[in-house]
């Protein structure tokens, strides 16, 4: 847990932790129905928050040291900072909805990077869609919950994003793996296998572009769709196509269409072997599952960084490491290494090391333990 942001606000008020997460396996599946792995991880969002008298919404965000006020009716995206989307966003949506959405004075600080992958901006909308799904008695699961915080991203902040950081912030579970088949929206949580932690590394990279990008490569997968159901009538999404039927079809699409799609199906595949050997506790069969991600990430997918790129490879020789990869969207951000417990130390401080003298950058490393999903104290 963080230290309290004593704002002197006034009581009754509510303190909501919303956690970042690490994606584990199934990297860019989760718009194309696949099955994910992501944790919750020790990282949070603290908010502090009281009801307003009066309908609007004042926030600070103590890290940016800025402040801004806004009224609930008619929220516009363009004029607000892109920090403020996030809670307005879900705001929006939420009245969109037919919800109840009060006016609140709101700190808020974060341990969780921005722009590392974590999900830094899902922990911010899970924190504000909780908050007021409590002080309005929305009455919603913790699924519903990040279905209107995804909303919120895909229609007001303008990023076309899965559920899956949504759903690992709000439905999180102590020391465990969240198996989410974005599909039928079952999960099943999975413990870690015996022996082994979750090392976290952040090429000290931001993305960018992040969001175009992100877009692009959804846009493509949606293509692949449509030429492929001339073919395939019975798909409807990228997670119908057997690898073998796209190997047959795939011609009909462009190279870089063929290569993006190729990734989602093979990905889908190797959740599905992952998922196995995680209830059978085999870290070192998992892990390997882990390079051949981050190796199709990078050449097919086209969303790595030679930095990245170099921590994995520094990785996979380090002693104790079982698997590496990119964690979440790609084009910056950090690694997750899958590592033998007694080996954590020496890892840590020998990839620092190692990945200074190859690329003349600092990375921050640390080992993170999987965290339980969004929590709320009122006082
Ligand atoms: C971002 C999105 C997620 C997911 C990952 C890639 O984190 O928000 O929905 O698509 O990228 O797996």
């Amino acid at each position: 847990m963080i230290d309290p942001i004593s704002p002197h606000l006034p009581a009754p008020q509510f303190d909501v932790y919303a956690p970042g997460r690490v994606n584990l396996l199934g990297e860019h599946v989760d718009y194309n129905d696949g099955i994910v792995l992501p944790a919750a991880i020790d990282r949070y969002v603290h908010l502090q928050a009281v009801e307003n008298s009066i309908p609007g919404v004042e926030l600070t965000a103590l890290d940016l040291g800025e402040h801004i006020s806004f009224d609930l009716e008619n929220l516009q995206a363009d004029s607000l900072p892109e920090w403020a989307r996030y809670p307005a966003g879900v705001a929006w949506v939420a009245q969109q909805r037919g919800l109840t959405v009060s006016g609140i004075r709101a700190v808020f600080t974060s341990t969780v990077p921005i722009g590392a992958g974590l999900s830094s901006s899902a922990a911010v909308e899970v924190a504000f869609g909780a908050l007021w799904n409590e002080l309005n008695g929305w009455g919603l699961t913790r699924l519903e919950l990040a279905r209107l915080c995804q909303q919120a991203e895909n229609q007001f902040v303008g990023v076309n994003c899965g559920l899956m950081d949504q759903f690992a912030s709000a439905c999180g579970v102590k020391d465990h793996a969240l198996m989410f088949d974005t599909r039928s929206l079952e999960f099943e949580p999975v413990p870690l296998p015996p022996g082994t932690v979750l090392v976290i590394a952040d090429s000290g990279v931001r993305r960018t572009l992040a969001g175009s990008a992100y877009n692009q490569r959804r846009a493509d997968c949606e293509e692949a769709v449509r030429i492929l159901r001339k073919y395939l009538p019975a798909i409807t999404s990228l997670r119908d196509v057997h690898v073998e039927d796209f190997n047959q079809w795939a011609i009909h699409l462009s190279e870089r269409v063929q290569r993006h799609a190729r990734h989602v199906i093979e990905e889908i595949a190797r959740v599905q072997k992952a998922v196995h050997w995680l209830k059978q506790g085999d870290g070192a069969a998992f892990g390997q599952l882990m390079y051949e991600g981050h190796a199709s990430l990078r050449d097919l997918y086209e969303v790595s960084i030679p930095e990245l790129d170099a921590l994995v490879e520094i990785a996979s020789h380090l002693p104790g490491c079982l698997g590496a990869r990119l964690t979440g969207a790609g084009f910056g951000g950090c690694t997750v290494n899958l590592v033998q417990e007694d080996a954590a130390d020496t890892f840590v401080q020998s990839l620092a090391q190692e990945y200074t003298q190859r690329t003349g950058k600092s990375a921050e490393i640390y080992l993170c333990r999987a965290s339980a999903g969004v929590f709320i104290h009122k006082e």
